[in-house]
Parts: C-alpha cells; structure tokens; sequence
C-alpha cells in the first residue's frame, strides 16, 4: 500500500479537494481498494465523504496514536493507497503523519503568501527525508504568477505537471459528496485530476531519490 499525505501550512490550499478528488479517481482508475484518514479537527474531507453516496473511496476513523497500526491493517486487507488529509499547522500531529508517507503532496496556490509558507512544509518532509510534490492548485488562466510560482517552487524540488485550475465544479461537487469528474465527466476538471493521478502515480515508478533535490 501507498501512502499519500496532503499537507501545507497554508489553510485553503486545497489539501481537502485534492485528497478527495484524487482517492475517487484513484478508484475510477481502478487503482484500488482506496482509503482516506481525516486528521483535521475541522473534519470537512469526513462531512464530505458521509455526504458521499458512492460506497467508495472508503474512509478509516483512526485516531492518531492507533494510525500507524491503522495503516498497517488496512496494507494487510489488500488496500493499495491511502489518502491522508491533515490540518494547516505544523504539530507533533502532521510530524507523526508525514513519518508514514510514501509520498507526501504539497498543495500550492500561485500567490505569494502560498509560496512564502512552502519552506515550512519542504523542510518537515526533508527532516523526515520523504519525497514530496508539489501540486499548483486554484490557477488561473493565462496568469503570469503561475509560471513564477513554479519557477520559484522547483527549486525546492519537483513540481505536478499538471495544474488544477480554479473552477467551480470543484467546490459545487463536493458540496453533495461527489468529485468534479463525477459532476461532469468530460470536463476539463476531469481532464486535470486524471493527469494530475498519472503524475502522482508516475512518481512511485521512479526511483524516490529523484523526486527530491
Ligand atoms: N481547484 C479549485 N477551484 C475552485 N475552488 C477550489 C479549488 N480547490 C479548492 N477550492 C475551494 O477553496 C476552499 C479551500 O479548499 P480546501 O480543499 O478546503 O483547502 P484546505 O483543505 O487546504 O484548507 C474551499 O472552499 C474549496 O471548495
Ligand atoms: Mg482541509
């Protein structure tokens, strides 16, 4: 089983979104069974999921102290990956989560609040020396700072090729617990979040060194 942590010390980010987005189309792909842990207090990515119809991706109510051995169980029921949401603090908490990573996700919205926030969050992943990626979320077209945000974050290391731009298909669908691919399947929301999956799964064909510089 992979383990995908989403974080950043930036509220809004979309860490939600993402983790949500990217474990149904994990299991539209096939790449599944999937899972999601909510370690946010605020809990939006479980009101999500109980307002969610489908029975899939399926969500784990592990508390903190039990998740290492959470991860550990859900492995040994044949779970391929599992989605962890965290909270926008740095805390003992997300230390502890991003020791479980295999990869850890790093949400970025192309402004410079967002960028200045980022060393915080490369620095937690490289202390515990996993790989991260990062993701630019919420762009907007044709804006000349989302080609300075990813100039300044690949020199942190490596950045999605994929966007996702701000649309708002992203928050309607998840207003009913659905994603925007569900909301509109040929849309260009599903478009990214498919390209956005194929980046993200390319990354544990690689060998994991190279993610980071
Ligand atoms: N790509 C996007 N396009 C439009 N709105 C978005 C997008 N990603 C997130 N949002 C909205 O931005 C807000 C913050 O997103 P959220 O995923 O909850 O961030 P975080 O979990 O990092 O705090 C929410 O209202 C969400 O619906
Ligand atoms: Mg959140």
């Amino acid at each position: 089983m992979k383990t995908i942590v989403v974080t950043s010390q930036k509220g809004g980010s979309g860490k939600t979104t993402l983790c949500a987005h990217l474990a149904v189309e994990a299991e539209r792909m096939g790449d599944c069974p999937v899972w999601l842990i909510d370690t946010d207090k605020q809990g939006t990515l479980s009101v999500w999921h109980e307002r969610r119809n489908a029975e899939t991706p399926q969500r784990a109510e592990i508390s903190l102290t039990q998740i290492e051995k959470g991860l550990t169980a859900l492995a040994n029921r044949g779970a391929k990956y599992c989605f962890i949401d965290t909270p926008p603090t740095i805390s003992e908490q997300n230390v502890t989560v991003l020791k479980l990573a295999d990869l850890v996700v790093i949400p970025v919205r192309p402004s410079p609040a967002d960028l200045w926030a980022v060393s915080h969050t490369v620095a937690l992943a490289q202390e515990e020396g996993k790989p991260f990626l990062f993701v630019i979320t919420q762009s907007k077209a044709n804006a000349n700072i989302t080609a300075q945000t990813v100039a300044a974050l690949s020199h942190h290391g490596r950045v999605a090729k994929t966007f996702i731009a701000d649309r708002v298909h992203y928050a309607a669908a998840m207003t009913d617990g659905r994603s925007a691919p569900e909301l509109a399947n040929k849309g260009q929301a599903a478009q990214e979040i498919a390209g956005l999956w194929q980046d993200i799964k390319s990354c544990f064909n690689e060998n994991n060194n190279s993610l980071n510089k």
